[in-house]
């Protein structure tokens, strides 16, 4: 997730795009820069790390010109650096772009073949060379050239030099609107980059395009054809709109998953329809002699590790230990050569798992991370690297990046399992269908939050919670429990549901709430016992199961469907509403649920 935005008027734009990417930073901030027209040249302004550092070195008030175009960097391809931050130039041309272009590099070779020298790693400087490859005097031409070759997401912004009065601009499948003004337009990736100085805007849909010169404004659809939209005026306050209408950073990143899902999963599908390890080659070409494999990690990354360890160890039959980073890094592990270790972690910052991952590597077993954060510590110091595409999380309560380390080690577990024999070609073919499915049943989940939300209106003042499951949705309730912890303040526990009997049984009284993870039907016969050992304690029991359990629905006092999926993958989706749940118990709570208390983003420190 990057954020974009472009300019053209009478004023200066200098100021205008920096004062508008500040208000995008939280779609990204490892690198930023703008692009501005003086008149007879185009003028490139870049500085690696926050917009601050940007301004500091480059006022704005000092930079004139009334056409530009701005970009704050969230890094995907490429390293945060300078010469990897946009704009992008090529010949004329100058781009700035929010995205992903899936097919970038099959376009790099055929661009170097015509001459064209690259200087970043970024993916986005492929469209910069086509804009230019294409460009006869008419951009959006060239623009509509380009893009015709290109795969993935886009929202792009384009100037050309030797047009001082034009910006051009197409979206598809990344955010773009336009902002109408009074003499003056603008694009952005989100409204409140615009907000201070226009509330009229047009929303533009996937594949549109638009030419803007500072009194006119033309849109084209992705035909090619003229089109007109409806003026759409902005009521919100800007830090509403920040969080795109949502009430809060935590409930916008839970709604982002669908996506996450996809841009995780989509870009490890090869052409044949097989799923591709090619960041992690060495890692799979071990696949076969790997001893042992760790997997490390702290509180939510943790918790995905567990559900890593079930879903390998099951299908590829390779043995798994799970650890927490902190415990790791201090017990002289036994780990060392032929052993591989994968660390997990948002932000690729925590000083526990960095310590562990550096244990594991002096150790001599090869490290493989699945960090969400380009050219964090870990993704620099680990062997090979696997990304979560999910974006910058800015809620403390880690939801969407949860998600995608999920799909993550569902990927590398099915793969695993096929090269080592331990799935067939036709099971292969069956896991890998319906994970491309989930995305779209991520969706469903959000869909139904209403019941969700009526069942936290209910019970957010249960004192306490008690997560219960079996298989794979043991470190399902681990996670929901947590959760629960942190954004609401409310004991919450979580329980192999084999266990109770064997203490916690004792802790149920009248009117504790009893939360069943129920996905695992083969294991159903036994969670509905511990239910109802529950219920005979007066507990109130909630369920998660799969559309179409009807005993699930029978058992529990109240039930919360997800969409059927293989038994395996169900985890993901009864997590969207366990953290949905947790959500809205929050809300209810009047908890300051993007920063609750005595916690932090990234924990840096021990
Ligand atoms: O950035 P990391 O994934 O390494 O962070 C690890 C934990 O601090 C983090 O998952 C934490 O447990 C979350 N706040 C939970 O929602």
């Amino acid at each position: 997730m990057c954020g974009i935005v472009g300019y053209v008027g009478e004023r200066n734009a200098a100021p205008i795009l920096m004062k508008g990417l500040q208000k995008l930073e939280y779609r990204g901030y490892d690198s930023a820069g703008i692009a501005v027209h003086d008149g007879k040249k185009v003028n490139i302004y870049k500085a690696k790390g926050r917009l601050k550092v940007l301004e500091e070195r480059h006022p704005s008030d000092k930079i004139s010109g009334t056409l530009g175009i701005g970009h704050t960097r969230w890094a995907t391809h490429g390293e945060p650096s300078e010469l990897n931050s946009h704009p992008h130039v090529s010949g004329k041309i100058a781009v700035v772009h929010n995205g992903i272009i899936e097919n970038y590099q099959r376009l790099k070779l055929w661009l170097e073949e015509k001459g064209y020298h690259f200087v970043s790693e970024t993916d986005t400087e492929v469209a910069a060379h086509l804009v230019n490859h294409f460009y006869e005097g008419n951009l959006l031409q060239a623009l509509q050239r380009a893009i015709a070759l290109l795969e993935g997401s886009f929202a792009l912004g384009v100037l050309s030099s030797d047009v001082p009065d034009t910006l051009v601009a197409v979206r598809k499948s990344s955010p773009l609107i336009v902002g109408i003004g009074q003499n003056e337009n603008f694009i952005a990736s989100d409204i409140p980059a615009i907000l201070e100085h226009t509330r009229n805007v047009y929303l533009l849909d996937d594949g549109d395009m638009v030419v803007l010169k500072k009194n006119r404004i033309r849109m084209y659809n992705s035909l090619g054809e003229r089109i007109e939209k409806p003026v759409f005026n902005v009521t919100w306050d800007a830090d509403m709109a920040e969080k795109g209408g949502y009430a809060h950073f935590m409930v916008k990143e839970i709604n982002e998953t669908p996506k996450v899902l996809h841009d995780t999963l989509n870009p490890r599908i090869d052409k044949d329809g097989r799923f591709s390890l090619s960041e992690i080659s060495k890692f799979s070409a071990m696949a076969n002699t790997l001893k042992r494999l760790f997997i490390v990690g702290c509180g939510t990354a943790y918790n995905a590790a567990m559900l890593g360890k079930y879903y390998i160890e099951k299908m590829a039959r390779i043995p798994v230990e799970v650890e927490y980073a902190s415990e790791f890094r201090y017990r002289k592990p036994l780990i060392g050569k032929g052993d591989a270790c994968i660390v997990i972690s948002q932000s690729g910052e925590t000083a526990d798992t960095l310590a562990a991952m550096r244990e594991a590597q002096r150790c001599g077993a090869m490290v493989v991370a699945i960090t969400n954060v380009v050219g964090s510590s870990v993704s620099r110091e680990a062997d090979e690297v696997f990304y979560t595409w999910a974006g910058p999380e800015i809620a403390v309560a880690s939801t969407k990046a949860y998600s995608a380390q999920l799909m993550a080690l569902y990927i590398i577990g099915t793969e695993l399992a096929f090269r080592v024999g331990g799935i067939d070609e036709d099971y292969y073919r069956e896991l890998l269908t319906a994970l491309t499915a989930i995305p779209k049943q991520a969706q469903t989940v959000l869909d139904n939050v209403a019941r969700i939300q009526q069942l936290a209106a209910e019970r957010f003042n249960a004192k306490n919670v008690f997560y219960i499951g079996r298989g794979m949705d043991c470190p399902l309730s681990m996670e929901s429990a947590l959760k629960l912890k942190e954004i609401c303040y409310t004991h919450a526990e979580a329980f192999a549901a084999g266990e109770l009997k064997h203490g916690p049984l004792a802790l149920l009284e009248n009117g504790s709430l009893v939360v069943a993870l129920m996905t695992q039907e083969s294991l159903l016969d036994k969670t509905i016992s511990n239910m109802i050992e529950c219920r005979t304690r007066n507990a109130y029991l909630v369920g998660i199961a799969m559309e179409g359990n009807i005993r699930a629905v029978e058992t529990a006092d109240d039930c919360i469907l997800i969409p059927r999926t293989v038994e395996c993958f169900a985890p993901m989706l009864a997590a969207i509403a366990a953290q949905l749940f947790a959500y809205y118990i929050s809300t209810h709570k009047g908890v300051d649920v993007d920063k609750p208390r005595n916690l932090a983003k990234s924990v840096t420190v021990e």
